[in-house]
């Protein structure tokens, strides 16, 4: 209930400029941000690969409502992943992609734009020996984001797509999905969706989460388990030897400054541990998606505006 009033407040534009033109709101979004420019990206990335962790960059931004934006965050992608080349990673370091940043959103074209920047964001992966990960966004775009997907997979079968188990759909998506060579991202889901398409219940997500980790479990894909939650963590592990998957045939996926004690204790188990690392200046939706997630942090935020 309370995360809902924070979802819905973060798509009205009065509620964004009040917000963002806060002062300290920086200092604040700092905590889940690794910073505006390329240059804070890559430094985050130094600093988490030294620590033994795998990383996916995500350029801040969604809902795009015009091509030159659209094509500006493509291009922004293209510099990160030219920079991340010469830290010659390899498969430790990929990209998130938001459909939504890069032309999803522009009316009959929206696909046909977000395809072509998206295939140019995979071309630069490519070069660096790194993937990419579509992002999942609100439900009306999954159809779109699947077969952006499939046009992309048929030149870079690597891209990899998050699901998110709180809608209904999920679970016939996940089989579809779990195929060789399949990369699915496994989320609980973070916007605010209608009853009629989406479990709303944490106990029920919770649940269908785990009826879909186990199809991708049990599949022949490659299962990114996102999630902070110990209970899901474990229940992995429990599924895991069920389905005789070594180190290596999954990884665990958490966001960049959440629950850092576990992503070290994950890696130094012999996990790969991927973060997610957000940067770039257009936080606002990223930033109240988190606020939601916990009230915690929603206090957190409000001491800070107060000077504590
Ligand atoms: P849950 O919310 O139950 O949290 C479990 C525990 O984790 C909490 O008790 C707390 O300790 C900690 N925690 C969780 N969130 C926190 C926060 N914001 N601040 C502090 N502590 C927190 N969603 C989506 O719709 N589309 C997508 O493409 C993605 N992509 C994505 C990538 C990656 C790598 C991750 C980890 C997550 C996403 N998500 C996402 C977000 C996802 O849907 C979900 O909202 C969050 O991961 C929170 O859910 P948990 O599974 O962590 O469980």
């Amino acid at each position: 209930m309370f995360g809902q009033v924070f979802l819905a407040g973060s798509r009205i534009p009065l509620v964004r400029r009040a917000v963002s033109g806060v002062p300290l709101t920086r200092k604040v979004v700092d905590r889940f941000v690794a910073g505006e420019t390329v240059q804070d990206a890559v430094e985050a990335v130094r600093r988490l690969t030294g620590a033994g962790l795998a990383v996916t960059i995500d350029h801040l931004g969604e809902e795009t409502r015009d091509a030159a934006a659209a094509a500006h965050t493509a291009e922004a992608y293209v510099t990160l992943l030219g920079a991340l080349r010469e830290l010659d990673l390899g498969d430790r370091a990929e990209a998130s992609v938001k459909l939504s940043a890069v032309g999803q959103a522009l009316g009959a074209d929206g696909d046909k734009i977000a395809l072509e920047n998206a295939r140019k964001i995979c071309e630069a992966a490519y070069a660096a020996g790194a993937d990419v990960t579509l992002d999942m966004e609100d439900h009306t775009t999954v159809d779109s984001t699947l077969g952006i997907l499939r046009a992309l997979r048929a030149d870079f079968p690597a891209t990899g797509v998050a699901i998110q188990a709180y809608l209904f759909r999920s679970e016939a998506d996940c089989r579809d999905l779990a195929h060789e060579g399949s990369r699915v991202r496994l989320v609980k889901g973070a916007y605010a969706e209608p009853a009629s398409v989406a479990h709303r219940d944490r106990n029920e997500v919770d649940k269908a989460y785990v009826r879909c980790l186990r199809i991708l479990m049990a599949g022949r894909g490659y299962p990114m388990v996102a999630t902070h939650d110990d209970r899901l963590i474990s229940i992995t592990e429990t599924l895991a030897d069920r389905f005789g998957r070594s180190l290596g045939e999954y990884e665990y996926q958490m966001l960049y400054g959440i629950r850092t004690d576990k992503q070290q204790a994950l890696a130094g188990a012999g996990h790969t541990m991927r973060v997610y690392v957000p940067y770039g200046d257009d936080w606002y939706g990223y930033f109240m998606r988190r606020l939601a997630e916990r009230p915690a942090n929603v206090a957190f935020f409000l001491r800070a505006l107060g000077g504590k």
